[in-house]
């Protein structure tokens, strides 16, 4: 795809209107970055995917998807064969080809909560040393506000003497901020089908280029400034984040009143004000965004002299619905030590095999400690989970679980355990014990099969 945009010339300042070609270049292939790269394919575009990881590398140039992601093997296949899509681990090279670079590389916690940006640092500093032509680089990660600022001052500094005059750049460049909303599970479906598409430009130039990168999409487009895109990225996780909280904190009040969480999330939803979603009571939220952010954004605030304590609560209460299921797990056992409890679900959501950040970790660790035997079940994340937990049986399906077991613990709430032969489980269990941490079923429908039924927030069984 080619585009018109204005060009600084290299001789003085003058600007032309210059044609360009508008290939695009993805450094980081995982959940997002490999997302964006196979969908921006599919809508036209020259792609061309860096990542570090040689053996991610090998695996996506021949068809293979290294994550679980519905639909996205498929798509990734096709547009290999229509060579709209190439990957690489030379970030020189994908520089080199592309005007649009997107960086979609991690931004994991540090352990005082602030976003760990040195491989958003590291990329735009490999970007500079490579640049021999106009770029457009666009932060995809999930980053605070005034990282744009920093990002293009990491590249004014690195760039190679040959294309600096009197310390001044010579070669042309924008820095965006594009923050991706994509869920893991239903990601082509978020990607191709966005509620809206963000944007933070400080150029026209640059607004003119993303919107004909999205052109194909049609999408509502959010124009802003750099410092604004970043920070609805963040606002807009932890507000989820605290809608979560929020039916978690009601959960804690109707089993001591005596009330059930899923009538009161229910009544409330149906207000077009408050909405359905995002108001299920449970074990809390985990994954690999929704902690992160939210710890990041309070972070952020502080160092802007806010104290954002609604979010430090946000927080407690994520934390307390896991202990506070354990601690019912621990009461209704009676004895812990020696038990033997099989776990539905290790992923932190169904539809995906990430378990960053998945409750279940913190879950099977405190049952554990107490001298718990844990057995587990979940339909793609088991191989992640192996590289998190030791001593864990790995079962071939529900009712292998289900064996001698002392009570079954749900904690993703996958559509294939709505379904199961309750009979059959209950047969093969040692006691007939269900702790739902999702809500999954209905205490009724459990009782009639004669098992014990423990919700989250279920006060009225
Ligand atoms: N996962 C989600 O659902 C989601 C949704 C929206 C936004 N985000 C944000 O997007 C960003 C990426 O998240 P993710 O889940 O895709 O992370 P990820 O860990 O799955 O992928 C990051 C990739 O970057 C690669 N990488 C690291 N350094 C590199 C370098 N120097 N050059 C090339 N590749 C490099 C890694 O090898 C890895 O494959 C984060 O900021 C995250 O917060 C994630």
């Amino acid at each position: 795809m080619r585009v018109q945009v204005l060009i600084k010339e290299e001789q003085g300042h003058k600007t032309t209107r210059r044609e360009i070609v508008l290939n695009i270049a993805i450094i980081g292939a995982g959940y997002v970055g490999l997302v964006t790269g196979v969908c921006l394919a599919d809508i036209g575009h020259k792609v061309t995917c860096v990542d570090v990881d040689k053996q991610k590398v090998l695996k996506l140039k021949k068809g293979i998807v290294p994550i679980y992601e519905i639909g996205l093997e498929d798509l990734l296949k096709k547009n290999i064969k229509n060579k709209r899509i190439t990957f690489t681990t030379s970030i020189k090279e994908a520089t080199k080809s592309s005007t649009v670079i997107f960086i979609a590389v991690g931004t994991p916690s540090k352990k005082n909560g602030d976003a760990d940006l040195t491989y958003v640092e590291n990329v735009a500093r490999q970007i500079a040393l490579n640049m021999d032509s106009y770029k457009l680089i666009v932060e995809k990660s999930t980053v605070p506000a005034e990282t744009g600022k920093r990002v293009a001052r990491t590249i004014s500094l690195n760039l190679p003497k040959k294309h600096k005059k009197d310390g001044k750049e010579k070669l042309d460049f924008d820095v965006a901020s594009n923050p991706e909303f994509l869920r893991e599970g239903s990601a082509i479906e978020d990607f191709m089908n966005p509620d809206r598409v963000v944007i933070g430009v400080e150029s026209k130039r640059a607004e003119e280029i993303l919107r004909e990168v999205y052109k194909p999409l049609d999408p509502h487009m959010v124009v802003t400034d750099i410092n604004s895109a970043e920070i609805i990225k963040h606002a807009s996780n932890s507000f989820l984040a605290t809608k979560i909280s929020f039916i978690n904190a009601i959960s804690q009040i109707c089993i001591h009143i005596g009330a059930d969480v899923l009538k009161v999330a229910e009544g409330m939803g149906y207000d077009k004000r408050i909405g359905k979603k995002f108001l299920n009571a449970g074990i809390g939220f985990g994954g690999s965004c929704f902690p992160k952010d939210v710890d990041a954004f309070i972070r952020l605030s502080e160092k802007s002299g806010y104290d954002f304590s609604l979010l430090k609560e946000v927080r407690n209460v994520n934390e307390n619905q896991k202990a506070s299921f354990v601690k019912l797990i621990e009461d209704k056992l009676w004895i812990v030590k020696n038990k033997v409890i099989g776990v539905l679900g290790l992923a932190f959501k169904p539809d995906t095999d990430d378990m960053r950040n998945a409750p279940s970790i913190d879950i099977i660790e405190a049952l554990q400690a107490e001298g718990a035997k844990i057995k587990a079940y979940d339909p793609v994340s088991m191989d992640n989970s192996k590289n998190i937990f030791k001593n864990i049986v790995y079962c071939e399906d529900p009712y292998a679980l289900a064996k001698g077991c002392d009570c079954l613990l749900v904690l993703t709430e996958w559509d294939e355990f709505k379904d199961l032969n309750f009979k059959r489980l209950k047969t093969a269990m040692r006691q007939p014990i269900i702790f739902d941490g999702r809500n999954l079923y209905h205490n009724k429908d459990l009782e009639s099969y004669g098992f014990e039924y423990f919700g989250v927030g279920r006060g009225v069984l």
